[in-house]
């Protein structure tokens, strides 16, 4: 046999030297959930191992990021039931829960990436990513009060701001908006691909945001599609955004490659709540191993062409590739 693929295989130091995929703590960056209180650490039962803070734990939990070479967190707020409107109002308070967090964040962790997510779903009454209008989700109505949220998170010292709500010419609206306020250096992440997905269940059990009508299916992309990809793709890039995501993750690994391919921009990807707890859950059980599976799943994300993983697994991972040094 004159062709041996086994022999690129045959050793640890051969095996790394062929190796074309790299994971490490830099490309990571951890989903926090923000709650009001005190030292306070509430458990997600549908994600163990991960719980909402309040603000001086989710200070401590980022700082933990930083120490383990995670260099970005992403916040997401519980909102009080009685905060929530049909408009999604308190989403543009500069004193509400995510400004305080960001401030908080930022003052103790200067050199930390503060993400923050834009849509209205957590702070909605019909718990939509937009605004309600008799009984649709209005996508114009929607833009200027998406815009406001992302302002106020900018003014709070966001560094980078997650349009995730799938509003059509959000981008651009928030794109402008950041500029007319002299923000004109906060990044845009776009959550760009992003699909009507059962996998944001346990997501939407931390938040108690799942929508309290109908689904997200007139807004979210349908499963089936990847061509449409090259659309949402061409729509952001004009727009101004700086990073493109996809979201889910894993079962989409396809859509990671196609957007990879399609665009010179960053590609983020979404592990989202439900693969985080897939795993969790077959681990508990005994199916399988949480942490390899856990590492196998985000390298498998890189090879597909992700430069940024958010995950929930991303301090696992930054300790696990650690000891593996
Ligand atoms: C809100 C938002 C969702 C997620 C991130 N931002 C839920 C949704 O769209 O319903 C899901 C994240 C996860 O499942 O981990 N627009």
């Amino acid at each position: 046999m004159l062709v041996r693929p086994r022999r690129n295989r045959r050793s640890p130091g051969v095996r790394a030297l062929v190796r074309e995929a790299e994971l490490s703590p830099e490309h990571l960056v951890l989903p926090l959930f923000v709650q009001e209180g005190n030292a306070t650490a509430t458990p997600i039962a549908s994600m163990p191992g991960q719980a909402r803070l309040t603000i001086d734990l989710l200070v401590e939990k980022a700082r933990e990021a930083l120490s383990l070479g995670v260099p970005a967190v992403e916040v997401f707020p519980l909102v009080p039931e009685a905060q929530k409107d049909a408009r999604g109002s308190e989403s543009a308070n500069a004193s509400g829960l995510v400004p305080r967090a960001v401030r908080a964040l930022k003052q103790a962790l200067p050199e930390l990436v503060v993400i923050t997510d834009v849509a209205l779903d957590p702070y909605s009454s019909d718990g939509h990513d937009g605004v309600v209008v008799d009984g649709r989700v209005d996508n114009d109505q929607s833009l200027p009060i998406l815009a406001a949220m992302a302002v106020a998170q900018a003014r709070a010292g966001a560094d980078v701001v997650a349009p995730s709500d799938m509003m059509d010419g959000r981008v651009g609206a928030v794109r402008h908006a950041l500029d007319e306020a002299g923000f004109t250096d906060v990044l845009v992440c776009s959550y760009c691909t992003k699909y009507a997905s059962a996998f944001y269940g346990p997501f939407r059990d931390a938040l108690e945001s799942a929508p309290r009508a109908g689904d997200k299916k007139t807004y979210q992309m349908d499963p089936a599609n990847v061509r449409e990809c090259a659309r949402e793709v061409a729509l952001d890039e004009a727009e101004g955004a700086d990073w493109l995501m996809v979201k889910p993750g894993l079962p989409y690994a396809d859509v990671i490659r196609f957007v990879r391919d399609a665009s010179s921009l960053p590609v983020a990807v979404y592990h989202v709540s439900g693969e985080y707890a897939m795993l969790k859950a077959a681990a508990e059980r005994g199916f399988i191993d949480y942490e390899r599976c856990l590492i196998e799943s985000l390298t498998c994300l890189r090879r597909a062409g992700a430069d940024i993983i958010f995950t929930y697994g991303a301090l696992d991972a930054a300790r696990i590739l650690r000891a593996q040094r």
